[in-house]
């Protein structure tokens, strides 16, 4: 399964309900929502009111990437705001385990994710306790930052990791995707693709129609 994930970091949020219908009827399933703390990144976006909010209109899969200190406090709190997936930092969390059960009891997706310094093999040990990982190929916190090169191998590691291991795991990846890192993160194994500035500068369902046709080369 390849999907697009449009980052609604880089929205227009006065028009935020607007373009997220854009996007579900250019045929887009998946919304990816990043939550930051201003102390797990330096930033801070938005959190539960507005995924309520934009909870009522669509029916898209809400992906949601938390960049925040020890999630376990939020997790049933997003799970009552309309998650469908929670993806937590394994940098973040004092016990990984007990957080990925935590997601897991409340009823959604288990995501977690690494920054570009993290090592694959700091997750290895959980890996079949997930639906996904998230390998951060920007350094968490902002949107329209350049790919870092160095990621590309920790995909291909991964996706070794979890064929060996015979899992079902997707790869999901974030930060800096455009025409050209597109398919360097594909032909690396990513099958989750979080784009947020690529999608939303310009034409906003003209550009998510083109990723998702490079997306349909892969499934076939
Ligand atoms: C960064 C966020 C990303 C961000 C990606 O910390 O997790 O989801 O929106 O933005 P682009 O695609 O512009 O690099
Ligand atoms: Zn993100």
């Amino acid at each position: 399964m390849y999907q697009l994930c449009p980052s609604i970091l880089s929205a227009d949020f006065n028009r935020l309900g607007e373009q997220i219908q854009t996007l579900e009827e250019a045929g887009v399933e998946w919304l990816h929502i990043d939550v930051m703390d201003g102390d797990f990144v330096p930033s801070i976006s938005f959190g539960m009111p507005v995924i309520k909010s934009i909870r009522k209109e669509s029916k898209m899969f809400f992906d949601v990437h938390l960049m925040v200190t020890e999630p376990e406090r939020y997790i049933q709190d997003f799970v009552d705001c309309g998650a469908d997936s929670i993806t937590v930092h394994a940098e973040a969390c004092e016990d990984l385990e007990r957080t990925v059960e935590c997601i897991r009891k409340a009823g959604v997706k288990v995501g977690v994710s690494i920054k570009p310094a993290t090592p694959v093999a700091d997750i290895s040990y959980i890996l079949e306790d997930v639906d996904m990982v998230l390998i951060m190929t920007v350094q968490p916190g902002f949107g329209g930052q350049k790919y870092i090169d160095d990621c590309t191998e920790k995909i291909k590691e991964l996706k070794e990791m979890i064929e060996e291991e015979k899992l079902h795991v997707d790869i999901q990846v974030d930060g800096g995707i455009n025409e050209s890192t597109l398919k360097t993160v594909l032909d690396a194994g990513a099958n989750l693709i979080v784009a947020g500035s690529y999608v939303f500068k310009g034409d906003l369902a003209a550009n998510a129609k083109s990723v998702q046709k490079v997306l349909r080369k892969y499934q076939d």
